[in-house]
């Protein structure tokens, strides 16, 4: 990417439950980043508590941001953009992002503009590695499991998503019926280093349709019925199951990145998103005869130099908000 090296954006993500705030210098050097999660709050429900996640936000947002200036030693007149995301999400989440940034640009004389969840997510790979369209992504979340060809910049079209429950939706479905915490995610990646993936037959949703798309709802059920089944008997054999269902979740997710490079001869494979932090997953895609970019584990779950990196790079390609900016919950990938 070219552009001017001192160009400062700055990234505003509260999409779901973690606020998050970053400043982005040119399209690469994040000088400052700062992350409010708020698992603790939400684990005791066994899931995100929409009011209770706005409410959060509205708390954290403008201590995070100004310890982002601090940290990077400017102020908010200095900056050249705030980047922030509009979409998809929690209403009451977004909503909060979105004001704060208004309320900003206007005070700092900034402008701002929004960027979609997804396409965020997309950009987390381009923060560590020098990844050129055309590219695939897979984008794995709580919210969200689809594979996107990425022909440009700004330039997706989406090959087929989930056709019920996201990837990382499964994970923390899976766990709360194993009675493990929120979120089901990690916990489950844990738990699957000590115990053997092929302990239990679970079914791979859709591994031989010739279509990308995903189901994890099926894969749930099998879970289920398995989980009250061994129940009779005593002590779940945790380990085992979680091993055997995270490979499940891995090879369905696989077998249709394996689909896609097939259908369009790309390559170049990119995965993003919460569940990109699995470590079966990373294990399979770096083993893959693809090349794959796979961001830190941090920067796969939600954070705001994903943001901060789309935002910057939609500026540069000349994109601004035609008709201000609204938060919208099903903002769809440009
Ligand atoms: O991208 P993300 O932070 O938020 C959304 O946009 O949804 O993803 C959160 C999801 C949760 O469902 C969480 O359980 C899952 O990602 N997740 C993982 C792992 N870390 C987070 N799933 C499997 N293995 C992990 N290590
Ligand atoms: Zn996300």
């Amino acid at each position: 990417m070219t552009e001017k090296n001192d160009f400062l954006t700055l990234g505003i993500e509260t999409s779901c439950d973690d606020t998050a705030v970053a400043v982005l210098r040119g399209g690469r050097e994040i000088t400052a980043e700062f992350l409010s999660s708020q698992i603790g709050d939400h684990a005791r429900f066994g899931g995100v508590v929409p009011e209770f996640a706005a409410r959060r936000h509205l708390e954290n947002i403008l201590p995070l941001v100004d310890a982002a200036l601090r940290k990077t030693g400017i102020t908010g007149r200095d900056l050249n953009l705030i980047a922030v995301t509009q979409g998809p999400g929690l209403m009451g989440s977004l909503l909060v992002g979105v004001e704060t940034s208004l309320a900003l640009s206007q005070a700092w004389d900034v402008p701002v503009i929004g960027v979609n969840h997804l396409e965020g997510h997309m950009f987390a790979p381009l923060l560590e590695f020098n990844l050129e369209p055309p590219f695939l992504s897979l984008i794995a979340s709580g919210g969200h499991t689809e594979i996107v060809r990425a022909d440009a910049l700004g330039k997706y079209a989406t090959l087929g998503a989930t056709r019920d429950d996201a990837a990382g939706e499964a994970y923390d479905k899976a766990a709360k019926l194993m009675g493990l915490p929120y979120p089901g995610g990690p916990e489950i990646d844990r738990l699957a280093k000590d115990g053997d993936p092929y302990a239990f037959d679970f079914p791979v949703p859709l591994k031989n349709t010739p279509r990308v798309e995903f189901s994890f709802s099926g894969l749930k059920t099998a879970l289920l019925w398995q989980v009250n089944k061994l129940k009779d008997g005593g002590e779940l054999p945790i380990n085992d199951l979680c091993a055997s269902y995270q490979r499940a979740v891995t090879e369905a997710l696989i077998a249709k990145v394996s689909l896609a490079v097939g259908q369009t001869g790309i390559k170049n494979v990119a995965a993003s998103g919460g569940v990109a932090a699995n470590s079966a997953l990373r294990r399979a895609l770096s083993e893959s005869r693809w090349n794959t970019y796979l961001p830190s584990p941090s920067r796969c779950t939600d954070n705001a130099a994903m943001i901060a990196l789309a935002g910057h790079c939609a500026w540069q390609r000349g994109i601004r908000n035609q008709s201000g900016l609204t938060p919208n919950p099903s903002l769809e990938l440009p």
